[in-house]
């Protein structure tokens, strides 16, 4: 039954009813068909070799001669004679089921057992076919796997948020009890007298409290990016690349960066402010991972502006290759990171038309930002 399955994959589950219904009834009824010509060869020769024969009004019957035959061959006889009357019938009814349970076999005992027993560790193995089951097989598969990767993107979002919380209100607490020791120096000094400790523990409090801004101006950017406006304006892209350059040389570091620009000037028409700050948060990311270099490609084609930023660090893990671009998915997060670089950078990308793309090279990682013109 190899060949019929083989010649059914493709068909769909109706399709397939009716043609294994179809094979089976011909198949049962052509049996039945020779079983009754046999049977009744058989009849003729044994009325033959029984029978007596009579004359009645001038037409011939045929009596069986029961005389000669045991009970058990009469009733056997008498068996296969109306088995031989209703072949066609039986046939009919014995094969459809057949038929109907090769059918289960070939097509649907697979999906219904894949669907009753599917897990989150074994929704790889879908069975092979095209019908509308394994259809459904796919998508309930599909719709497993991203329910998964839904759950832990949840659970990292939830566990990189418990984390952020907790750190901050750590690096808060720390410049808060700073300050607080401040004041209660401040208190206690004589001001007229020490005025050099005045000037330190002032410095210390304004220090601290810079601090503690900086990382409130955070949590309230986070809020403020579902309100991201972006303001569009024509500038000429050598200054913006020339910005791009004084801001990187600001991130003092000791890494290469090695640019790629245009040659010639053109106009284009971006929202500045918000691509230099994400540029500035892949940078971050880059100057952090690089070994020793990084490469900057600034190009613009098809209306188009796209920033290739590629280093030579590890690259990202393929952990990050999916989930960096979420809010506060961070592998640093003891650094005092919260995650939110990519995301943001991703955000004001897509608010301009185009994409953050994160993937890996031979040898690091390398981001592109494209933006619409
Ligand atoms: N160039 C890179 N090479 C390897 N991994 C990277 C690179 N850039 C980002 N990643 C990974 O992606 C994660 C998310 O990056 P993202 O900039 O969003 O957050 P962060 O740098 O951890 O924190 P934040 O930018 O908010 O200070 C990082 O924690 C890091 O693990
Ligand atoms: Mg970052």
């Amino acid at each position: 039954m190899g060949w019929l399955k083989n010649l059914s994959s493709k068909w769909s589950l109706k399709k397939s009813f009716v043609i294994y219904l179809l094979i089976f009834l011909i198949l049962g009824i052509a049996l039945a068909k020779i079983n009754s010509i046999l049977i009744k060869n058989y009849e003729i020769k044994s009325i033959n070799e029984y029978i007596r024969s009579d004359i009645i009004d001038g037409r011939e019957y045929y009596i069986p001669s029961e005389q000669n035959l045991s009970i058990f061959k009469n009733y056997m006889y008498r068996v296969l004679f109306l088995y031989k009357d209703l072949a066609v019938v039986i046939h009919s009814i014995l094969f459809s089921l057949f038929g109907f349970y090769i059918y289960y076999i070939h097509k649907l005992r697979e999906p219904v057992d894949y669907i009753c027993n599917i897990r989150e560790d074994n929704i790889n193995d879908i069975p092979n076919g095209d019908n509308e089951l394994i259809f459904a097989c796919k998508k309930i598969t599909n719709e497993m796997k991203s329910l998964k990767e839904e759950k832990i993107k949840v659970w990292n979002q939830y566990d990189a948020f418990n984390h952020m919380v907790s750190s901050m209100s750590h690096d808060m607490k720390n410049p808060l009890t700073i300050v607080k020791g401040d004041v209660d120096i401040l208190e206690m000094i004589d001001i007229e007298d020490d005025n050099n400790i005045k000037s330190e523990t002032i410095q210390s409090i304004k220090k601290n409290l810079i601090r503690i801004e900086k990382y409130l101006d955070r949590v309230n950017y986070l809020q403020s990016m579902d309100q991201l406006r972006i303001n569009k304006k024509s500038i000429n892209i050598l200054d913006f690349i020339e910005t791009l350059k004084n801001n990187a040389k600001m991130l003092n570091s000791n890494k290469h960066i090695h640019w790629i620009i245009p040659k010639e000037d053109i106009i284009i028409n971006i929202d500045a402010y918000h691509i230099e700050e994400g540029f500035e948060n892949v940078l971050n990311n880059a100057l952090t991972h690089a070994n020793s270099n990084i490469y900057i490609d600034i190009g613009v084609k098809d209306k188009k502006m796209l920033i290739s930023i590629q280093d030579d660090g590890k690259g990202f893990s393929g952990e990050a290759l999916k989930y960096s671009t979420q809010k506060f998915y961070s592998e640093n997060p003891q650094s005092g990171n919260m995650g939110l670089g990519l995301n943001i950078t991703k955000h004001i990308m897509e608010r301009h038309g185009g994409n953050l793309i994160i993937k890996n090279h031979n040898n690091g990682a390398l981001v592109e930002m494209i933006i619409n013109l």
